[in-house]
């Protein structure tokens, strides 16, 4: 284990900026280190945000900054031990300024990046798993020595089901490949054991995480359905139909555009690991666990 002694030999409670804070991940880390009584600093981008004081966690700060403005990041680093960082932006070059600023802050980084990245590759196969490539590269250049945690695809994207679910039965989107889905909870306790030391001296990863079994799309819909007691079915749609669907919906054009170039071209093979398990000391959980335990977001559990 590390040394969480301070000067005089009192125990040093560790201070942890969480980034992306109010999202499905972040929220996760958060509540966990400041359940481990870690002092944490919740970045979020709007003073309307409320969501970490009605966590009513004590030890938990709000500190309100954008991963794109450096004088925010500068002051929202000071005093910082540990940086539990995403990268949610579809360019990297905006990170050149925040990594300067980590890199003078000097805090220990756990970034987290995808598993879909190439070690071997050029370039990597969509724009956002390059963003994830350009980060890991832009912070182990500045010296930062980041431990990376690299993530399958995060159960909690399912949310973006729940407004098709709530119209009917099917789901339809870009038939993706198959992944590895990981529950972000199982995500989230890797991240607080990295950053709290807590598995004590570990090798410096990238760490994978991955759930325990390799799924469709359909796959998914259907493990949902057992867990709502319906008879649920996935619908794949054409990548020029996904584009107009986005479109519509008002998602951004360039974003639209990532994630019909990630549905395209992400590698079909996808495999698991048992890196959650090495990190948090119990294997990692399935789907079909998520999908129980998040019933009630998809309007509970029928018969
Ligand atoms: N989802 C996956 O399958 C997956 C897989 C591998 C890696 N990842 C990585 O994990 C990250 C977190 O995933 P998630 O599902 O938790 O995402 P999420 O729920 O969409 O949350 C994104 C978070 O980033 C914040 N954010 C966005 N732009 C920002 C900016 N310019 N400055 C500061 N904060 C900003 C958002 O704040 P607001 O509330 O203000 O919007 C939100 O808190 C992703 O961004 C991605 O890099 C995800």
């Amino acid at each position: 284990m590390p040394d969480n002694s301070g000067p005089t030999g009192s125990p040093h409670r560790p201070t942890i900026l969480v980034t992306g804070a109010t999202g499905n991940l972040g929220r996760e880390v958060a509540g966990r280190l400041s359940a481990h009584g870690a002092r944490v600093k919740r970045l979020v981008r709007g003073l309307g945000d409320q969501r970490g004081q009605r966590s009513g966690r004590p030890g938990a700060e709000r500190v309100v900054g954008d991963l794109t403005a450096p004088a925010a990041m500068r002051a929202a680093l000071r005093g910082v031990d540990a940086v539990f960082l995403i990268w949610p932006l579809l360019d990297s070059a905006p990170a050149r300024a925040l990594v300067a600023e980590l890199a003078a802050a000097a805090p220990r980084v756990v970034y987290l990046s995808s598993t879909a990245i190439d070690d071997e590759a050029v370039r990597q196969s969509d724009p956002i798993v390059q963003v994830h490539a350009d980060m890991e590269a832009l912070l182990g250049d500045a010296g930062l020595r980041p431990l990376v945690l690299r993530s399958d695809t995060l159960a909690s994207n399912a949310r973006g089901w729940a407004p098709q679910l709530r119209a009917g039965d099917v789901v339809s989107g870009p038939d993706i490949a198959r992944t590895a889905v990981v529950d972000e909870r199982d995500v989230a306790d890797a991240a607080v054991a990295v950053l709290l030391g807590h598995r004590g001296r570990l090798g410096h990863g990238p760490y994978l995480l991955t759930g325990p079994e390799i799924l469709t799309r359909a796959d998914q819909v259907a493990l949902l359905g057992t867990a709502l007691g319906r008879r649920l079915r996935f619908r794949a749609v054409a990548a020029d139909l996904a584009r107009s669907r986005m479109l519509a919906d008002g998602r951004p054009e360039r974003l639209v555009e990532a994630l019909v170039a990630a549905s395209l071209h992400r590698p079909a093979s996808s495999r698991t690991t048992d890196h959650v398990e090495r990190l948090t000391g119990r294997p990692a959980g399935t789907f079909a666990r998520w999908a129980a335990d998040h019933a009630a977001e998809f309007g509970g559990a029928r018969g």
